[in-house]
C-alpha cells in the first residue's frame, strides 16, 4: 500500500523502529548483553502503550534480523527465550488493550515452540484494532523480497499470474507486510545511521529519525517529541509542492 498521502492525520500513522543499543547499554553497566535485551523488552511494552494517545495506529519493531544469527549462540538462544517469555507474559495484556499483533520474517528457521506461540498470539489478537503491533523476527528486507519473488514466480509458473501484470501494486502483495500501510516514519536508536536490512521496499518514502539514545533509555517523552515533530515535515513524494 502507498503511504497515506490523503490521510487527514498530520502525525505518522505507521512508525517503524529499529531498536538498537541494548548491548552497549548493558556493557556500560558492566552487565551481560542479555541484561540489555531484557531492559529493551520492557521498553517495548511501554512504547506499545504510548501509541494509542499519540494516534500511532501501526507500530513495527525490529527484534531480530536475518543477520543476527551471526551472534554468539548464547546471545541468540537468550533472545529466543526472551521472545517466548515476552509473548507468554504479554499475551493477555495485549489482547485486553486492543493490540493486534503480527509477526513478519521467515519462521522456518525459528524454534517450533516459539512459532507456535507467535501463531497463538496472532490468533488471540486477530479481532483487535486499537493499535497494530508488528514484530520482526528473523526478518531481513532482502530475504523478504527474495521469498516474495519465489512465491510470485510460482504463481507465474502455475499460470495464476501473468508476467505483464507484475508491477508496483502486485509485488508488495507477496511481502510479509502485505496487509500493512507503508511506514511513515522510521526511528533508529543508538546513533547508527543505517537501516540494516529493515523494510527495504516499504520505506522508500519514509521519513527517518536517527537518535543517539540507546534503546533501553528511549522514553515515552522522546517518542512523543519525535512523533510531534513529524507533522512539520514536508513530504513531497517526488512532486513539487503546490
Ligand atoms: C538491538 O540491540 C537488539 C537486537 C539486535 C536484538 P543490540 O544487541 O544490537 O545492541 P548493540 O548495538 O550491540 O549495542
Ligand atoms: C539491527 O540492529 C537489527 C535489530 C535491531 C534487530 P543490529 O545491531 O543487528 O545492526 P548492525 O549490525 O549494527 O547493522
Ligand atoms: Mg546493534
Amino acid at each position: 500500500m502507498m503511504a497515506s498521502e490523503t490521510d487527514t492525520q498530520s502525525g505518522p500513522q505507521h512508525v517503524a523502529v529499529i531498536m538498537d543499543g541494548n548491548g552497549r547499554w548493558a556493557q556500560a553497566r558492566g552487565r551481560p548483553r542479555l541484561f540489555g535485551h531484557h531492559a529493551g523488552a520492557k521498553r517495548v511494552k511501554e512504547i506499545v502503550r504510548a501509541c494509542k494517545p499519540l494516534r500511532v495506529k501501526y507500530l513495527t519493531i525490529f527484534a531480530f534480523s536475518t543477520e543476527n544469527w551471526k551472534r554468539t549462540q548464547s546471545e541468540v538462544s537468550g533472545l529466543m527465550t526472551l521472545f517466548r517469555q515476552y509473548i507468554r507474559k504479554e499475551a493477555n495484556n495485549l489482547k485486553k488493550e486492543g493490540v493486534r499483533v503480527r509477526f513478519i520474517g521467515d519462521r522456518v528457521k525459528l524454534d517450533k515452540k516459539l512459532v507456535a506461540l507467535m501463531n497463538e498470539l496472532e490468533e488471540l489478537t486477530a479481532h483487535n484494532d486499537v493499535v497494530h503491533l508488528t514484530i520482526a523476527i528473523n526478518y531481513g528486507g532482502r530475504d523478504e523480497v527474495a521469498r516474495a519473488t519465489k512465491r510470485l514466480a510460482t504463481d507465474v509458473a502455475l499460470g495464476t499470474l501473468k508476467p505483464e501484470d507484475v508491477d508496483e501494486e502486485t509485488l508488495p502483495k507477496y511481502l510479509d507486510t502485505h496487509v500493512l500501510p507503508d511506514p511513515d516514519l522510521v526511528i533508529r536508536t543508538s546513533g547508527e545511521a543505517r537501516i540494516s536490512n529493515f523494510l527495504l521496499w516499504q520505506s522508500a518514502y519514509a521519513e527517518y529519525e536517527f537518535i543517539d539514545t540507546l534503546w533501553p533509555d528511549f522514553s515515552d517523552e522522546e517518542f512523543s517529541k519525535i512523533v510531534a515533530s513529524f507533522g512539520g515535515r514536508n513530504r513531497r513524494f517526488g512532486a513539487v509542492p503546490a
